[in-house]
């Protein structure tokens, strides 16, 4: 009986783990994660440590490279979170441009808003879920998506929202989960080679999978002008 007890216990606690902490609620409902980051919100940097080099190697210095030769450009942050990927962009001299950083926690936004507030002139945050982008269609010069898309209500449908409101010829930065981790994700994730053959029915060419971290690599695409 007692083992019966401590194998259930044991059990649940796995559950709990996989559901709150691996998946931070995703399986719950859209509302549980953002609840989840909105308590996360103040101590999220300190957990992440960014390398600010390893962000502008990454992130900053290839995404301002795509944009040269377009000094405003025009870039949307899908799940912006602390802003994260404006920062890096903006530490880039050659971009000249503005970011629009959108995110579903008021929590993320708020520490966005402070990090980012050296560059409030050229940066717009945005309270809204990343399911419906509310932009015309064609509007953005690049739209980037980090540690995100699994964690969205309908990863697919987003994905076909981030490109629409991508324009013709621009740049997709996102990311894509591998590795082990990605087995906790089902129905969530796909491998690199499906996430590719996803991308490319989405009228994506130029399609580059970057190793990056463990957990994610980076994808960079260009919208089609067909
Ligand atoms: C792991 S964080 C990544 C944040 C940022 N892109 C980065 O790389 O640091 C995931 C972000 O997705 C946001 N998010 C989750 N569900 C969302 C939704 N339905 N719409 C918009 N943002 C959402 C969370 O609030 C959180 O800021």
């Amino acid at each position: 009986m007692l083992w019966w007890l401590l194998g259930g216990l044991a059990l649940l606690a796995a559950l709990l783990y996989w559901q709150f902490i691996l998946t931070e609620g995703v399986y719950l409902g859209r509302r549980m994660v953002v609840w989840l980051y909105d308590l996360g919100a103040k101590t999220y940097d300190g957990v992440k440590d960014y390398d600010a080099d390893d962000e502008a190697y990454y992130l900053g210095e290839p995404l301002a490279g795509r944009l040269a030769g377009q000094p405003q450009a025009r870039v949307l942050d899908v799940a912006t979170g602390t802003g994260r990927l404006p920062l890096a962009l903006f530490q880039q001299p050659p971009f000249q441009g503005v970011v629009v950083g959108l995110d579903a926690s008021k929590g993320m936004l708020e520490q966005a808003s402070a990090k980012l507030a050296d560059y409030w002139e050229r940066v717009a945050l945005i309270h809204h879920d990343a399911t419906r982008l509310p932009f015309p269609d064609d509007y953005f010069d690049a739209v980037t998506c980090l540690e995100a898309l699994e964690f969205l209500p309908d990863p697919f449908t987003s994905l076909t929202e981030v490109v629409r409101v991508l324009k013709p010829g621009a740049t997709l930065l996102i990311t894509n989960r591998v590795g082990l981790d990605r087995l906790f994700f089902p129905r969530r994730t796909t491998s690199t080679t499906a996430f590719i053959h996803h991308l490319t029915s989405l009228g994506l060419t130029d399609i580059q999978p970057q190793t990056w971290m463990t957990y994610y690599d980076l994808v960079w695409a260009v919208k089609s002008n067909q």
